[in-house]
């Protein structure tokens, strides 16, 4: 994508800044400091509004815990290091120690075991700096014992945009490929584009539009006939799947024990219910983990070292991600995802009642669906006006809702069910013009609706910085 194109968005500013009339709006620092109460009034103020929709299990995805106890919890192993700088080993080997322990505890829950202790990782901010970190990894062992000048990497089309962007930092050519009628990746279309240059290969468990995992045993066989990686995005499902699998549900090996997985990420800020900022990246072994590391000796600042793209990094992180996974237990996670997936049953049971939707593949904690009968996003101005907030998805055009915890509490998916029927019924009306939820939907696949989406998007994110220009 390029970076230059100039969108003016001006005028949703208003959308952007609800809190310009309600608060103070800082510019320039102020000149005496704030009481203190006044700021904690007005975070605690915006947070509660904010925290509304997904406190009550309206939303898709996103909010993975919602248990504010176990928030409170984190906060406060968050606060014993919140100000503490990972990079000072020396003064904070705790941070050592915990980290460790993530990577660890989940290096064994994607059976790294099996690969007799070659299996390693490192710990990121998240999902996309751990899909772009395995991108450099593998771009850097294909240039260094391959002399590829020119890498590619294949991915499923349903994978997530975080590899295109590695892709365009790090100068990787990404190729799509088409997904088949069960909405997996198309093996054949796979097979039919590995080169010399293809460095790696990518499956997802599971995908973000759909849920789904794609045939990982098979791109496996892909990987090793070929020498070149095979990259598991387990970012969404790393920390569900293996409970789903336990608890007896259909989902296929994607993990350490599939032959030719050179690599997986899992994010424990998703289904790990750690604080938002951290993702475990996984090698099979560590001659790979060797090419996302950065050195650089002669430099007057000192001998310089670092693991990933970050710099400075607060261990508060670190410790209430570790106290995450190990007061939860396996226990803890079994539980909730025994939740999460009886709901799930009970979403896709609700919509293959519908008539007019049809559920893309066949998936177990996040549900897609489209239909051939109306238009989609009808459907979701309709959910939306009544406080429900799905995800929109394009090509072809569906919605998806991505169960987690809120979404178990009783009677939540049975109220989201007789609004989708509503809404579906809603979406049958007469004349009801252009859907306010996808106005852009039908641009969004043409070249020029894409160059206008893009205009749109670059304005969109230069609104987020309004203030700032
Ligand atoms: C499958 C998958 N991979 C990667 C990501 C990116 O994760 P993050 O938002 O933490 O960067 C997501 C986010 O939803 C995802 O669903």
């Amino acid at each position: 994508m390029s970076s230059n194109t100039q969108g003016d968005l001006s005028g949703i500013n208003d959308y952007f800044y609800p809190y310009r009339d309600r608060y103070t709006t800082y510019s320039t620092l102020p000149n005496v400091g704030v009481a203190r109460d006044e700021v904690l009034g007005v975070l605690r103020e915006m947070s509660e509004k904010e925290d509304k929709v997904g406190d009550e299990g309206r939303c898709s995805g996103s909010i993975y815990s919602g248990d504010h106890d176990h928030y409170r919890f984190l906060t406060e192993a968050f606060r014993y290091f919140a100000h503490s700088n990972v990079l000072q080993r020396d003064m904070y080997p705790s941070s050592t120690k915990l980290e460790g322990e993530i990577v660890a505890m989940t290096l064994s829950l994607m059976n790294g075991e099996s690969l007799g202790g070659s299996a390693c990782g490192v710990l990121t901010s998240g999902g996309s700096e751990s899909l772009m970190s395995q991108l450099f990894a593998y771009r850097e062992w294909a240039s260094q014992t391959k002399g590829i000048s020119a890498p590619e990497v294949i991915i499923p089309n349903s994978a997530h945009v975080a590899i295109d962007k590695g892709g365009h930092y790090f100068g990787v050519r990404v190729l799509r490929a088409p997904l088949d009628k069960d909405f997996l990746v198309d093996l054949n279309w796979v097979e039919d584009h590995i080169n010399r240059n293809t460095i790696a290969l990518v499956g997802s468990a599971g995908s973000y539009p759909y849920g789904l995992v794609d045939p990982i045993a098979e791109l496996g066989q892909l990987a090793i006939a070929h020498d070149i990686g095979l990259h598991v995005d387990g970012c969404l499902g790393g920390f569900l799947l293996p409970f789903g699998k336990k608890l007896g549900y259909p989902i296929g090996d994607f993990d350490f024990s599939v032959e030719g997985v050179t690599s997986i990420s899992a994010d424990t800020h998703k289904y790990g219910y750690g604080l938002k900022g951290t993702s475990v990246l996984m090698y099979a072994n560590k001659e790979l983990r060797k090419h996302q590391y950065f050195t650089y000796p002669d430099w007057p600042g000192g001998l310089y070292l670092s693991p990933g793209m970050a710099g400075s990094r607060s261990g508060g992180l670190i410790a209430s991600t570790w106290a995450s996974m190990v007061t939860l237990g396996e226990q803890g996670y079994l539980e909730i995802a025994r939740d999460i997936f009886r709901t799930a049953d009970l979403l896709k049971k609700g919509i293959q009642e519908i008539a007019e939707l049809r559920i893309y593949g066949d998936p177990t904690f996040l549900v897609g669906f489209g239909s051939d009968a109306i238009d989609i996003f009808h459907v979701n101005d309709y959910l939306s006006k009544n406080g429900w907030r799905l995800n929109g998805l394009q090509l072809p055009p569906g919605l998806h809702f991505c169960v987690t915890r809120p979404n178990t509490y009783p009677t939540v998916m049975e109220e989201f069910l007789s609004t989708l029927r509503d809404a579906v019924n809603y979406a049958k009306g007469p004349d009801l013009g252009q859907a306010e939820s996808s106005a852009l939907y039908g641009l969004a696949g043409s070249v020029e609706g894409n160059k206008v989406v893009e205009e749109l998007l670059v304005g969109a994110l230069d609104a987020f910085y309004g203030l700032a220009q």
